[in-house]
């Protein structure tokens, strides 16, 4: 396949070094076009040893061979990475003053773009108008990651990892399409620690892997996701705002926050649900005597309390399709039945549990019980796959 990999002028070039490899070393073929201010950070030798192909920036080398037209029709995928806020300024207005304008002009294949830039470039309406633009037109762009900026600077800005890119390059490369652009996700994923004194909790096993993977899926298919992460060891996902708690009552603050304007809430974290009545300010220190049995107290049900609320129309409760997940150790389907009632959700991810199945492993099998419809299996396989048969069943049931 051949991938055009556009670079513009942001400090974060340098991460554009592992996306090229990335791409070399899985087979690609990769034709680098920087900007000129792109080279300022990385200079032409390193593109063009890393990706063995030459390296232009404007449209007057190598004339005869029509470079400006030739690389962009020619291309299975362009991905800019870092796209800045004047790269895509320029791409949404379509100026054509360097060669790496001139190739998006003339792409006819998919255009993801990687901004990263300082926030306040980021949210300024300047931009906020051209990423719909090209939104609308169709390309991915990738929603910034938050964090550490260049200077002492924190916010949404960052370049993604440049795997995670890589992720949804690929998934673009093998023809998905944005069907989920325009809509609002939150997922929930990982496993919710409670408290017992400062250095103990009572926690579960889960990895976050298939949330993970949801939440990856669901930005390389086009939507806005906000992940609610509950202690997950795992790269963030390239495209999703990450929200980190660790209790349960800070799951349940952060989904009924997010979900005020979200289209669709999938919870796949796995929610503890009892806690110990009582947290120890001090660690619990042994004693000689029978230790103090644990007593425990019900947490609340946030699945069962989003259908509720939808049911109840609560104002600020808005998503059209909510997804639970069960995890089940026996009589799979009948207890996933009752539980898709019993919690009011349209989906319920039903997956059979045990020692060595689902947990922490990169693969699951799962059946996919539609409120008022026909079960749907899915065969074992990546997470990922289990992620794109959840959100075909969330895509049907929004159109
Ligand atoms: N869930 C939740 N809040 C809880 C417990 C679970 O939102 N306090 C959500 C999970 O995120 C998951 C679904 O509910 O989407 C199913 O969770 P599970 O623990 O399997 O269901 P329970 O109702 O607790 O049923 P049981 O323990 O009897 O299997």
């Amino acid at each position: 396949m051949k991938v055009v990999l556009g670079v513009s002028g942001g400090i974060a070039a340098y991460k554009a070094c592992e996306l090229l490899r990335l791409f070399t070393e899985s087979g690609h073929q990769v034709r680098v076009v920087p900007t000129r201010e792109a080279l300022r950070f990385v200079g032409e030798p390193t593109w063009a040893a890393l990706s063995g192909n030459p390296v232009a920036t404007d449209v007057w080398d190598d004339v005869h061979e029509v470079p400006h037209v030739r690389i962009g029709q020619t291309a299975d995928l362009v991905v800019v990475a870092p796209a800045t806020a004047d790269l895509l300024a320029k791409a949404a207005h379509g100026l054509a003053g360097d060669l790496l304008t001139n190739t998006l002009l003339t792409a006819r294949c998919p255009v993801v773009f990687a901004p990263a830039m300082h926030t306040e470039m980021w949210q300024h309406p300047a931009t906020r108008a051209n990423v719909a633009t090209l939104r609308e037109r169709g390309s991915l762009v990738i929603d910034p990651a938050v964090g550490r900026l260049t200077g002492a600077d924190t916010g949404p800005g960052r370049l993604p990892d440049p795997t995670e890119i890589f992720r949804i390059c690929l998934r673009v490369l093998r023809g998905r399409s944005l069907d989920l652009a325009g809509q609002k996700v939150v997922v929930s994923a990982g496993g919710t620690r409670e408290a017992l004194d400062p250095v103990r909790f009572i926690g579960n096993r889960s990895s976050g892997l298939q949330g993970y993977a949801l939440a990856r899926t669901a930005a390389a298919r086009g939507a806005e996701v906000t992940l609610i992460a509950a202690n997950v060891a795992l790269p963030d996902p390239a495209g999703a705002t990450v929200v980190r708690v660790e209790s349960t009552a800070e799951l349940r603050e952060a989904v009924l926050a997010a979900s005020g304007h979200a289209d669709v809430v999938v919870m796949a974290a796995a929610v503890a649900d009892f806690r110990p009545a009582a947290r120890h300010d001090a660690k619990i220190k042994k004693t000689d005597g029978e230790p103090e049995p644990i007593h425990l107290t019900k947490n609340p049900d946030i699945l069962a309390e989003l259908g509720e609320r939808r049911r109840a129309a609560v104002p600020g409760t808005s998503p059209k399709v909510i997804v639970g997940f069960a995890a089940e150790t026996h009589d799979v389907l009948a207890n996933g039945q009752a539980k898709l009632a019993r919690k009011g959700c349209d989906l319920l991810v039903v997956n059979e549990v045990g020692e060595h199945l689902a947990f922490g492993t990169p693969d699951n099998a799962a059946t996919v019980l539609v409120a008022g419809g026909e079960p749907i299996e899915v065969p074992r396989g990546p997470k990922e796959d289990v992620a794109d048969a959840v959100w075909d069943a969330v895509a049907a049931r929004l159109s």
